[in-house]
């Protein structure tokens, strides 16, 4: 079998105003009718798997339930944790309540909030990857950098993997570089950035927890242990989780694992991860905008604006962001669109 497992921890905070810590941008609809999440989900439907594990925070729990049920997934088992431990711990609460009972089940972990604009080349991969994750492979998917980004990980695509055609050893991981050394790999050539989707046996990913992050391990098992269940809800034990270190697995693991295989993936995969990143995967109007809600543009380039419900007007401006909420309004240089996560943070700050 295999297992589609959905991370959904991160809280978007440079999509603000419209992403919120109570309703980041996973849970909203910003590129197609369904919401990241939901094409998220509807990902493993369509290479035929069955319903997913979601791992979350537990004041999400409702939310994600709703959305699976409105595109039509019953029987999503969600894993509720307190507080966010990054990705490490949430794979492993996975791991191990999977290897309780399937050891050799495949997960194939996928975030919540990319964006993939040729979802059909897929299936192939999938196929590809199951195979030698059955090997007891911890398979990436890679995608040709265009450049020299810190905020990603670098993989050093090796020979390829004996016997399974389409999938290369990797050489070497190499997670969030300096801008030096981003520069310098991307000069070289024969890196490609990690997407942040896995494919490996419940049982592989626990044992190479164990080897090179077993302090993640010791405090998720507990908190697996004394775990309760309420509803189609599994509450990880909260005193026991908070123990864990916080930490991602591409730290804790890939960037050590001698099992890493990785599949060169031209999936049109992109990283929704700020306003000017929305503007580039959105379809715009001849003048280069892309409006959304109640907005009227005049003699404007390049925009990106948006409006929930209140009237937008907006004359003679080029390369701006502007995005409008019931309570807060955002105006941004689209070259600085990446500055509102420290805006947020100030805000947060001052209370
Ligand atoms: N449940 C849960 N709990 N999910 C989490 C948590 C957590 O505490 N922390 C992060 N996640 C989820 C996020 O929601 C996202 O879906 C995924 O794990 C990756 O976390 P990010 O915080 O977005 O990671 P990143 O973008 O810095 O880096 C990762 O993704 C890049 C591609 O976007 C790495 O895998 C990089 O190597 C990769 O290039
Ligand atoms: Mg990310």
């Amino acid at each position: 079998t295999v297992i589609p497992v959905i991370l959904s921890g991160g809280s978007g905070s440079r999509l603000w105003p419209v992403s919120r810590k109570s309703f980041p941008k996973q849970f909203w609809a910003l590129l197609s009718e369904h919401t990241l999440l939901q094409e998220t989900a509807l990902r493993g439907t369509a290479c035929g798997l069955g319903a997913p594990i979601v791992v979350c925070n537990q004041e999400h729990r409702f939310i994600i339930a709703e959305q699976l049920r409105e595109v039509g997934i019953t029987g999503a088992r969600i894993v509720l944790e307190p507080v966010g431990r990054n990705s490490a711990p949430a794979i492993a609460a996975v791991a191990l309540i999977v290897a309780e009972t399937d050891p050799d089940a495949v997960l194939w972990i996928m975030a919540a909030d990319a964006a993939i604009s040729k979802p059909d080349a897929m299936g192939p991969l999938l196929s590809e990857g199951v195979a030698a994750a059955r090997e007891g492979q911890i398979v990436t998917f890679g995608m040709t950098p265009t450049r020299p980004d810190t905020g990603y990980g670098y993989i050093r695509q090796g020979d390829p993997l004996p016997g399974v055609e389409g999938v290369y050893q990797v050489s070497s991981f190499i997670e969030k570089p300096d801008a030096g050394k981003a520069a310098e790999m991307l000069a070289q050539g024969g890196y490609l950035w990690n997407s942040g989707m896995f494919l490996f046996r419940a049982d592989t990913i626990v044992a190479e927890l164990e080897r090179y992050a077993p302090d993640v391990l010791v405090a998720v098992r507990a908190a697996v242990r004394d775990r309760t269940r309420d509803m189609d809800f599994i509450r990880l034990d909260p005193k026991e989780f908070e123990n864990a270190p916080d930490i991602s697995i591409d730290y804790a693991v890939a960037e050590h694992t001698r099992h890493a295989a990785v599949i060169p993936a031209d999936l049109g995969w992109s990283d929704v991860g700020s306003w000017d990143a929305l503007w580039e995967l959105s379809p715009k109007d001849s003048d280069g905008n892309v409006a959304i809600g109640d907005v009227f543009l005049a003699n404007s380039t390049n925009c990106y604006v948006r409006s929930d419900g209140i009237v937008a007007a907006v004359s003679g401006v080029d390369d701006l962001v502007i995005v409008v909420t019931q309570d807060a309004v955002l105006v941004s240089h689209r070259d600085h669109a990446q500055d509102v996560k420290k805006v947020v943070a100030r805000l947060e700050a001052a209370g």
